[in-house]
């Protein structure tokens, strides 16, 4: 079998950032269409689960190569599942035991109905920096079919709470083109986070997907069609770009100093260790992951150190793909110079059209964004 010392590559040492992922996986109930890896059973084990995840971390930093990293973490990410759930003095314990810069980046996922008075204001203290509320949408009827548990108000309230803390970066995460959603309803949404958008400085939006062994899916729901859907992301990155959140990845906008510094190290190829169940790592030319189950990760983590499950080292033509791949996702991915060295290769110049060009890097138009995966196909074949 094997483990992750047989996998590490070089790594990128001093060539981007290194990232903590760490996936906590309790949630209240399952929405209509997510496919994470999410326990709604598993809040009581909260405290063990910690002492794992704290107990993972330093097997990697003591017995592997992100020990090289030296000042440790540049940026911890809490995603999900639901990390607001958690006793906030166990996500401050942890911060506390766990290396990191000191401009750090430390970001959470906030769920609006987990939101109480004092609980950004105990984020802020034991070190985070940023917030990403999940809303999905500011119509009520939307938020029913995906199975929330929070109404307009309460993500409105969550916001404004969020927005009033010193110190606290704000984002928020919308989802559209459910079948359920129409032109008005996502105008609603799109104009109401354009409204806040002087309180907030990033915003993601997802096209929906209607995943496997997902309530929609059982459903056999639709979402919209690719038409609709590209017009509505093109009207929402209009919407954004007019109050000051630039588009910097193909779903994600920010003010220049709101981008998300622990998404932009994945997207650039950084290196990145992910702790908890079923999280992804990834150093130089190779990717592990843990298993899925809750209690499997609790006694493997207790028996092994860690809750690995399986790996792979990727090949240089690859690594090469992987790269390409990523850097047309973002602003700015490819310098010019690389960019016509890819479409030489494949005598795709008509694709150049589709791309423009500031201070020599490359970054898809907004019509491109909508054919990326298209644009990837096209040169890596
Ligand atoms: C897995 S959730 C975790 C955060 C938090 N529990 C929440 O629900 O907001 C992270 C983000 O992924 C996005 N997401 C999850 N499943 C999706 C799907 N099937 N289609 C599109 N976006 C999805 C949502 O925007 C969500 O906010
Ligand atoms: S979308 Fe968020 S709250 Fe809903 S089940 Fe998935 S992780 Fe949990």
């Amino acid at each position: 079998m094997l483990n992750p010392s047989s996998l590490y590559g070089v790594g990128n040492i001093g060539s981007s950032g290194f990232g903590l992922y760490v996936h906590v996986p309790f949630c209240v109930k399952k929405c209509s269409y997510c496919a994470f890896n999410v326990s709604h059973n598993g809040l009581h084990l909260q405290g063990d689960y910690f002492k794992a995840l704290k107990a993972e971390v330093l097997h990697y930093l003591t017995n592997g190569p992100f020990e090289l990293h030296g000042a440790g973490f540049d940026t911890i990410y809490f995603g999900g599942g639901t990390p607001s759930l958690v006793d906030p003095l166990l996500i401050a314990d942890f911060l506390a035991s766990t290396p990191h810069a000191d401009d750090a980046e430390v970001s959470i996922e906030v769920n609006p109905e987990s939101v109480r008075k004092e609980l950004f204001a105990s984020y802020v203290d034991s070190g985070i920096t940023r917030v990403s509320i999940g809303v999905q949408s500011f119509d009520d009827k939307v938020l029913q079919y995906y199975g929330r548990t929070h109404d307009m108000a309460g993500a409105e309230r969550a916001i404004e709470l969020a927005v009033r803390t010193e110190g606290l970066a704000v984002g928020i995460d919308l989802v559209y083109g459910s079948d359920v959603e129409d032109d008005k309803s996502w105008s609603k949404t799109v104009s109401k986070a354009t409204s806040l958008a002087k309180g907030i400085s990033h915003v993601s939006a997802y096209a929906l997907g209607i995943e496997q062994r997902t309530k929609l899916h059982y459903d056999k729901a639709q979402s919209q069609s690719e038409d609709i859907l590209s017009e509505r992301y093109l009207m929402a990155s209009e919407a954004f770009e007019g109050c000051g959140l630039q588009n910097y990845e193909i779903s994600n906008w920010a003010r220049p100093d709101g981008r998300s510094r622990h998404n932009l190290n994945y997207w650039r190829w950084g290196d990145y260790l992910g702790v908890g169940l079923g999280a992804h790592s990834h150093f130089g030319r190779s990717r592990w992951w843990n298993g899925p189950s809750l209690k499997g990760y609790l006694a493997d983590v207790q028996i092994k150190g860690t809750g690995f499950l399986a790996g792979e080292e990727l090949t240089d033509t690859q690594v090469e793909a992987e790269r390409l791949m990523l850097a047309l996702r973002i602003q700015g991915g490819l310098s010019e110079k690389e960019l016509r060295s890819w479409v030489s290769r494949v005598d795709g110049e008509d694709l150049l059209g589709l791309f423009e060009v500031a201070d020599g890097r490359a970054s898809l138009k907004p019509r491109g964004r909508l054919v990326a995966d298209g644009v990837f196909r096209a040169l890596s074949i």
